[in-house]
């Protein structure tokens, strides 16, 4: 039966009480994530938010009634408690923000009883995600979620402090709009209205935060959720929040220099981190070159080395045949994993070929400096010694090659570079490395379409050394374009937006726009910019991927209060559904099934 809280007042959080309220009278409220019975003593851990706090009621002393009712508390039962405060009888637990104290008991009420839930609520569960999915309700009381939404909840909070600080309005824009252009899929939304037409919900408010500034409101900020139709990843959700951002009269320092210090601040405040500034920065050839990723983990090294001019001359057909074509030799040195088992080397090759790669190379140093390696009967024992020398290959090591189109040889071994990291343990969550990616590509070519996509958006600047290619060699071009990567993941980008007719005209011919169709889809910004616009940058993070980072877990569903699996459904609503027939005929919509592959396709 459950009671009424009447005349009871909550005084404090359960673990808001401490070692400075001992004798005091408190009221607390919760949910019971303990009962020990031990007879004449019950202990009772009560849970709240802010954590657990031990309650005491003891037979003799605790009135008759309420020792029975205590009795009766199961797990998730949500109990009141008016007590006092004293100094832990039995042994002080160190592992408890309340751990000296406890609560004897002198009222409870059963404010409502609990079925037994479908998996205990502790840290760190060991239930299967699915089912905790399902009943996310009770999966969110868990404390290493309850933290994370804490803190995530912070983050917003100061990002909005400070931005308000530096200038910035929080100004929101639609939700039911038209087509943006991040590139993904968007999610439509029929209009009832006007039958057969359709909103697209915002991939991102990037059109709208441009008119903003066409508007003069200057520097403009928003929180807000953004919608893509992609494949999902543990760092992808078809839904999520970005910090998005957009600022007039500046250039890319400008940018980058009031997001360091939003960085900064954030990571003080939260996890006491310092990041020291300015933030290292580096071109994406480099970032490439080097890393074999636009997102470079720099938390590590094994770094790549370009081998093509060292082993131009031999035999092995397999580096011949891709330098031949144009393609490339490169390698990462794995240090001091030269004993790796031939089992792990095997499963390294089928990583690799998981990346569209047709083999991996590979020379195993032994501790007395031969070596054991795949194509050495290829090769001629001084080019084995070039090779090594020029992996900088010591006693010990294992030299691990990929040959093939440069693009493909770059992202295996970017890819591959993680992937052993990851296996020697070298990913450390409590290192933040933060790096800007600058100098990215404006266009790239997109097999699939037959023309040249902008790698970021159609709105984003050339660099203005590169405009005299854009006409003659697009994919030569570089743009003002730049993002924030923390330890191997991209929390931001943005980039200087093109504020010129003349160079926005050149942008949408070389995307392969007729100016009809550029004004189909981007009028409405078009328009404005012919009524005076003043030159602006911006940037968006990702806040889900940012809080994931700075919470270390491996998944952004954990910052995520109620998010969505891979098939991009809710488990716990069963979104996406049908719906009535009533609905569709008014929205003129008739439903079409597809055989399965169609629809995938
Ligand atoms: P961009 O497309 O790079 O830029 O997005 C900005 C940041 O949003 C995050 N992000 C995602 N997070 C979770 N799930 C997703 N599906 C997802 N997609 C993107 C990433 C990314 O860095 N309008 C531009 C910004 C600008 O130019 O100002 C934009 O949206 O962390
Ligand atoms: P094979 O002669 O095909 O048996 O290949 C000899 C070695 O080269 C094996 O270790 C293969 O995994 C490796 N290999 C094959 N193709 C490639 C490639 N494109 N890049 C690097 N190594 C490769």
């Amino acid at each position: 039966m459950a009671e009424s809280m009447t005349g009871l007042k909550r005084t404090h959080r359960c673990a808001e009480v401490s070692t400075s309220n001992i004798g005091e009278q408190v009221t607390v409220m919760g949910w019971v994530q303990k009962n020990r019975n031990k007879g004449s003593l019950i202990f009772l851990d009560l849970r709240d938010r802010s954590g657990i706090l031990q309650i005491v009621f003891e037979e003799g002393k605790t009135e008759k009634e309420v020792f029975e009712k205590a009795g009766r508390l199961r797990s998730e039962f949500v109990a009141a408690v008016v007590g006092t405060v004293a100094a832990r009888s039995g042994a002080v637990n160190k592992n408890l923000a309340t751990g000296e104290i406890e609560l004897i008991a002198k009222e409870l009420r059963i404010l409502s009883e609990a079925e037994t839930p479908p998996f205990p609520i502790e840290e760190d569960s060991k239930t299967k995600e699915e089912l905790r999915l399902k009943y996310r309700c009770l999966d969110l009381r868990r404390s290493d979620l309850q933290r994370n939404l804490m803190m995530r909840s912070r983050a917003a909070n100061i990002t909005r402090q400070f931005l308000t600080e530096e200038g910035f309005l929080e100004i929101e824009t639609p939700m039911l709009t038209k087509s943006t252009p991040e590139g993904a899929r968007d999610y439509l939304v029929p209009s009832r209205v006007h039958p057969g037409n359709f909103y697209a919900l915002p991939q991102s408010p990037q059109i709208f935060k441009q008119l903003l500034m066409c508007s003069g409101f200057d520097r403009y900020f928003q929180i807000v959720k953004c919608f893509r139709d992609e494949d999902l990843r543990a760092d992808r959700q078809p839904e999520f929040t970005q910090i998005d951002m957009e600022l007039s009269f500046v250039d890319v320092d400008d940018v980058i220099d009031v997001n360091e210090r939003l960085l900064q601040r954030l990571f003080k405040e939260i996890l006491d981190v310092e990041i020291s500034l300015p933030i290292p920065r580096m071109t994406w050839k480099e970032a490439m070159e080097r890393f074999g990723s636009d997102k470079p983990d720099t938390r590590f090294g094994m770094e790549l080395t370009d081998v093509s001019e060292v082993v131009k001359g031999c035999e092995f057909a397999v580096f011949q045949n891709a330098l031949e074509s144009g393609g490339s030799v490169r390698g990462i040195n794995a240090k001091g994993q030269g004993g790796m088992p031939r089992k792990k080397i095997d499963a390294l090759v089928d990583f690799v070929k998981g990346y569209g790669a047709k083999g991996l190379a590979y020379i195993a140093i032994q501790p007395d400096g031969s070596w054991k390696s795949s194509f050495a009967k290829f090769m001629k024992e001084e080019e084995m010694k070039a090779l090594i020398a020029a992996m900088d290959g010591e006693a010990g090591d294992l030299l691990l090659f990929a040959a093939d189109r440069t693009k493909l040889v770059l992202e295996v071994l970017g890819a591959l570079r993680i992937e052993i990291a990851g296996q020697l343990g070298l990913l450390d969550k409590d290192q933040y490395n933060f790096l800007w990616v600058t100098e990215f590509p404006l266009l790239e070519w997109s097999e699939e379409e037959n023309r040249y996509t902008a790698m970021h958006h159609p709105f984003t600047m050339p660099m203005e050394e590169d405009l005299k290619y854009i006409d003659i060699d697009p994919g030569r071009v570089r743009a003002k374009a730049y993002d924030i990567v923390l330890n191997g993941t991209e929390i931001g980008g943005g980039s200087v937006r093109i504020h010129q007719n003349d160079v926005q005209e050149k942008m949408f011919e070389a995307l392969g726009f007729t100016k009809e169709s550029a004004y189909e889809r981007f009028g409405f910004l078009l328009n404005a910019f012919r009524y005076g616009v003043p030159p602006h940058a911006g940037l968006a993070y990702g806040l889900d991927r940012l809080i994931m980072l700075m919470a270390k877990t491996d998944s952004i569903r954990d910052v995520i209060a109620f998010p969505k699996v891979k098939d991009a459904s809710c488990l716990m609503s069963e979104a996406p559904n049908i719906v009535d027939e009533k609905q569709l005929a008014e929205l003129g919509i008739a439903v079409v099934v597809q055989g399965k592959e169609e629809s995938e396709g």
